[in-house]
């Protein structure tokens, strides 16, 4: 019910927006007269704010702005930036802004779209990430529409999975506007979208922990609390394995509640709890085990393709002055500087969990065909505090909480896709 109310109301505004009202009414006098008004305001603004002016979704510009250069028949141009660590790098400034709005976009959900909730500042969209060592090319679908031609895609885990999904279907719009197979307006559900000119499906799976769950309701209610059976894969997306090429993971946030833990049917302890006589795991290893179990599950998968497998590092929560419900906020609109970006810590120590488990994954599963490679967005991110949606997230019932989480669409999270694209591309090249 809520979100059907919310879906309506956007559509209600976008409606408003799309009539164009000014020119029904208008004869030529006035045509005139309204043209000569938006020339002159246009000047100004062109002398006053020459670096915001820059959104287009003309990808032919976007193309020769950008040096990305295609693999020519998977011949490797085996330059030394082919090499550079992609993931150690800043933000700098970028007057060009994103490749999409929320007017090109369609498929902006509405707590991701800051602006129709009433964000003004536009800064944080004009930064781009730059490796220390090397470019990273603007996106280009185009060009990864031709590389992924005929594949599926899959995004697993939490809503940060899905925030990551809806971001490539905005900048993969500007090309082919995508059919929607299976929609859902929930969050928590899955979906599906077909880019039927190259044969690309892209999917997404709500799978908080990768493995099997069952929440816990007490007097009829449900808790947030979960029972998790650690080495049970969660058949939700685990069954369409056989069908993904790609498969990109997203997981950790859901892991830091109070849980309790099994594994062979046994409970083996819980996270967060105070129970006499159980052991306190803590959120890492049940996390680390979960990642053990789905990447073990790819690597034995008898009917699959070779899977392409890419895990994101954590996308930390950046609540400041409280948490989400003891009044925190994230109204920055400034970067931090990368010096001060703390590697330590919570968020720190789930990155290093992902990143020993990728490895793991890829000992065991490269010899069979299958790829993993990491897309470690956790230090840059701690670098954005400014691209939550914060108060705008459109949420009446709410009003007052903030979401630090989630990223805004368009935002810094559009740049996961551009080192999607790259990681991409250079395995194409090996
Ligand atoms: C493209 O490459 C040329 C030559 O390597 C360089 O001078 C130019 O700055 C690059 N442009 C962008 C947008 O990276
Ligand atoms: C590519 O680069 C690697 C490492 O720098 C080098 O060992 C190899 O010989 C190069 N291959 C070609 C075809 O240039
Ligand atoms: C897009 O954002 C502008 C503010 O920048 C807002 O006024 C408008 O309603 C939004 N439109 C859609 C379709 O989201
Ligand atoms: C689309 O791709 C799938 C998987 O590669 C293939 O089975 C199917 O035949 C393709 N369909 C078209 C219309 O090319
Ligand atoms: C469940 O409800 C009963 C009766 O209302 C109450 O006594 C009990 O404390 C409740 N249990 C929990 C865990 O809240
Ligand atoms: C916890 O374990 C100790 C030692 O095994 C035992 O004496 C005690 O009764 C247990 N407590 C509970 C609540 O099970
Ligand atoms: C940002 O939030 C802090 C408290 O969290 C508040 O003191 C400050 O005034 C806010 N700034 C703006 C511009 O709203």
């Amino acid at each position: 019910m809520k979100s059907s109310s919310y879906c309506k109301e956007q559509q209600h505004q976008y409606n408003f927006f799309k009539k164009d009202t000014f020119l029904s009414l208008a004869n030529t006098t006035s045509i005139l007269f309204y043209t000569t008004c938006l020339a002159t305001l246009f000047t100004f603004y062109l002398i006053y704010y020459p670096i915001n002016i820059t959104y287009t979704s003309n990808i032919q510009e976007y193309n020769q702005i950008s040096n990305f250069t295609q693999p020519e028949n998977g011949k490797s141009n085996n330059k030394s930036s082919d090499k550079c660590d992609l993931f150690k790098g800043q933000w700098i400034q970028d007057e060009r802004g994103p490749l999409y709005t929320n007017y090109s976009c369609k498929t902006i959900p509405l707590q991701r779209n800051c602006f129709l909730n009433g964000r003004k500042d536009r800064d944080f969209l004009h930064w781009k990430w730059k490796p220390d060592q090397c470019e990273l090319p603007r996106f280009n679908a185009e060009t990864f529409l031709s590389i992924l031609q005929g594949r599926t895609m899959a995004f697993v885990g939490d809503s940060l999975a899905r925030n990551h999904m809806e971001s490539l279907l905005c900048l993969l719009s500007t090309v082919e506007t995508p059919k929607a197979i299976q929609e859902d307006k929930e969050e928590d559900k899955s979906a599906i979208w077909e880019f039927p000119k190259q044969n690309f499906t892209l999917m997404v799976f709500w799978s908080q922990f990768l493995v099997q769950s069952t929440e816990k309701v007490i007097n009829g209610s449900a808790t947030g609390s979960f029972e998790i059976q650690l080495d049970k894969i969660d058949k939700k997306w685990s069954k369409k394995l056989p069908i993904m090429d790609y498969v990109i993971f997203s997981d950790a946030h859901w892991f830091s509640r109070e849980h309790d833990l099994y594994e062979d049917d046994k409970h083996i302890g819980c996270v967060y709890c105070q129970k006499p006589n159980v052991t306190v795991l803590g959120p890492g290893p049940a996390l680390r085990k979960a990642f053990r179990a789905a990447f073990k599950e790819i690597n034995s998968c008898k009917n699959c393709k070779k899977v392409f497998t890419m895990l994101r590092t954590f996308s930390p929560s950046q609540f400041e002055n409280g948490e989400w419900n003891t009044g925190g906020g994230c109204n920055r609109t400034r970067l931090v500087e990368r010096d001060e970006v703390a590697r330590e810590g919570y968020d720190w120590e789930t990155r290093k969990i992902q990143v020993e488990e990728i490895a793991v994954a890829r000992k065991l599963g490269e010899k069979s065909g299958n790829k993993f490679e990491i897309l470690d967005v956790t230090e840059m991110m701690l670098m954005r505090p400014d691209g939550h949606p914060g108060v705008h997230w459109g949420n009446r019932w709410m009003n007052g909480y903030s979401d630090c989480i989630h990223w805004c669409l368009p935002g810094p999270i559009d740049a996961w896709n551009e080192l999607l694209l790259e990681v991409i591309r250079r395995r194409q090249l090996t």
